[in-house]
């Protein structure tokens, strides 16, 4: 039994994700959405929300844990993995690794929330990684709100702008791949790839979700429990397009502030 959690909406990229890999596994998916967004908060509030996450999760009897969310996975990780005796796998490894293998010309770029950008720990593990790399950051906010409210068409003029608004300046460089480092910025690729042609377009939630299931046999019967910190008809109705499917059914409400 997998458990995955996000501050909202973004983390069902992961879990579309590993029921592609894994259609056997069961899940159990946490969804802050009384609290989102992280990406704005303070480091000390964005830990002290993904312990109550992760003990949540653990009271559901999962056996290894993701964190479907940037903001989470930069700012808190080491601090779960500490105190957590199970797998406790972020996003930004995964995808580092996948990045310092897609690009050729040695010129990446990272995406993320304010909190991630912050954190500065995309560039350090890179770096780390292969020293020569050259490293560009860019919070996008506008993209999340975006995102939540549906406004991701290659052709809606306002997803255009907000994306020309953040990457107009890593247009006509050399920077072949960006790391969109929130599982909410895939549902954009489409008018980033526009803007950028070319570049290789790092899905975190895909690359984590391809480490979780490596070494895992997927046993279980497919099934998927939905819990969210507020309402979760909220959620039925947004959830269809990150995760492709309806979860009607599926979703109950938890009182997050009591873990
Ligand atoms: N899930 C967050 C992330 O991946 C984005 C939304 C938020 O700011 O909470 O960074």
């Amino acid at each position: 039994l997998i458990g995955i959690f996000d501050s909202g909406l973004g983390g069902l990229t992961a879990v579309k994700q590993i029921r592609g890999l894994m259609p056997q596994e069961d899940l159990v998916y946490f969804g802050d959405t009384g609290r989102v967004p992280y990406g704005t908060k303070s480091r000390a509030t964005i830990i002290q929300y993904a312990k109550q996450d992760v003990a949540f999760l653990q009271s559901k009897g999962v056996d290894a844990i993701l964190v479907a969310c940037g903001t989470v996975s930069t700012t808190a990780l080491s601090v779960l993995q500490k105190q957590t005796k199970i797998p406790v796998v972020g996003v930004v490894e995964p995808a580092c690794r996948a990045a310092v293998e897609a690009t050729k010309s040695g010129s990446i770029a990272v995406l993320g929330t304010n909190a991630t950008i912050r954190s500065g720990a995309f560039p350090d593990l890179l770096k780390d990684m292969q020293p020569s790399l050259r490293v560009y950051e860019q919070a996008c906010p506008l993209f999340v709100p975006l995102v939540e409210n549906g406004v991701t068409d290659k052709d809606d003029p306002i997803a255009r702008l907000a994306v020309e608004r953040y990457l107009n300046r890593f247009k006509d460089t050399d920077i072949d791949t960006v790391i969109l480092g929130c599982t909410h910025y895939p549902l954009l690729s489409q008018v980033i790839a526009d803007l950028l042609p070319g570049v290789t377009l790092i899905n975190t939630g895909y690359e984590a979700a391809k480490v979780l299931c490596e070494g895992r046999s997927g046993n279980g019967t497919g099934t998927a429990r939905y819990y969210v910190s507020d309402d979760p008809e909220m959620f039925i109705a947004a959830a269809g397009r990150f995760l492709g499917q309806d979860v009607k059914g599926q979703v109950s409400y938890v009182d997050i502030g009591a873990y």
